[in-house]
C-alpha cells in the first residue's frame, strides 16, 4: 500500500469508500490491527474473534485498498462502543479516522442507540469528534461486563470517552 503523503486531503476523500467487512477481509483486518496490538494500543483479536464479530466491522478503502477499520459493539439498548478503530500509519491524519467514526455513529443511531463510548489512549482525537471524557465507574456495563476479564484491568492506561447521539 503506497503512502499518499503528498495528496491533498480533499482529493483523498473522493477516493475513499466505507463498507461493511466481509469474510474475505479477515486476513487484511488482522494485518491492519496487528501493529497496534503489538504496541498495546488495541486489544488482541485473533482470527476466530474477528470471524465471529465480523458483522461489527466497517472498512475504509482508499483506491480499493483497506486503509482503516472500526467496529461497533452493542452493549445495551442504549449503549454502544467504538472498538478496534485503526488507521494504517501511512494514512494517518487524513481524516480517515473521523470518517469511520462518523459511519459507526450513523449506524449506532439508526439502530436506536443513544450513547457511544470508546476506551482509548487517543482521547484527544475523540474530543475533536465531540466525545467527552467520563469516569469508567459511570460505565458499569463495560467495567464489570468486559474490563474485569482484561489482563490490564488493574493497570488500565485507557481513557473512557462518551458521546450522546442525536
Ligand atoms: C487515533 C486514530 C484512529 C486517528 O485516525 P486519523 O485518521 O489519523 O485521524 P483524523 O485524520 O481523522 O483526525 C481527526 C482529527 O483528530 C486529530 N487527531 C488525530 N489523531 C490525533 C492524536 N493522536 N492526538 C490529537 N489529535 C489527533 C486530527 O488532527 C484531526 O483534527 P482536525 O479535525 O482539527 O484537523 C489513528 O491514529 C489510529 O489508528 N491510532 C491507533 C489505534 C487507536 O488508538 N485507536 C483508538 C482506540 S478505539
Amino acid at each position: 500500500m503506497s503512502a499518499p503523503q503528498s495528496t491533498p486531503v480533499s482529493v483523498l476523500k473522493t477516493e475513499t469508500a466505507i463498507r461493511p467487512a466481509q469474510l474475505r477481509d479477515i486476513a487484511a483486518l488482522g494485518e491492519l490491527l496487528s501493529p497496534f496490538v503489538a504496541s498495546g494500543v488495541l486489544l488482541p483479536r485473533d482470527e476466530t474473534n474477528l470471524t465471529r464479530n465480523l458483522r461489527e466491522f466497517f472498512l475504509l478503502e482508499w483506491r480499493g485498498e483497506i486503509a482503516a477499520c472500526a467496529a461497533l459493539q452493542i452493549f445495551t439498548r442504549e449503549l454502544g462502543e467504538v472498538r478496534s478503530l485503526a488507521v494504517a500509519p501511512q494514512f494517518a491524519r487524513r481524516g480517515f479516522g473521523r470518517q469511520l467514526v462518523a459511519r459507526v455513529e450513523s449506524e449506532a443511531a439508526s439502530l436506536g442507540l443513544s450513547r457511544l463510548i470508546a476506551l482509548t489512549v487517543e482521547a484527544e482525537f475523540f474530543h475533536k469528534l465531540g466525545y467527552r471524557t467520563v469516569d469508567m465507574r459511570d460505565l458499569p456495563e463495560k467495567l464489570w461486563g468486559v474490563c474485569i476479564n482484561c489482563p490490564k484491568f488493574r493497570n488500565c492506561d485507557e481513557i473512557a470517552v462518551q458521546k450522546d447521539l442525536q
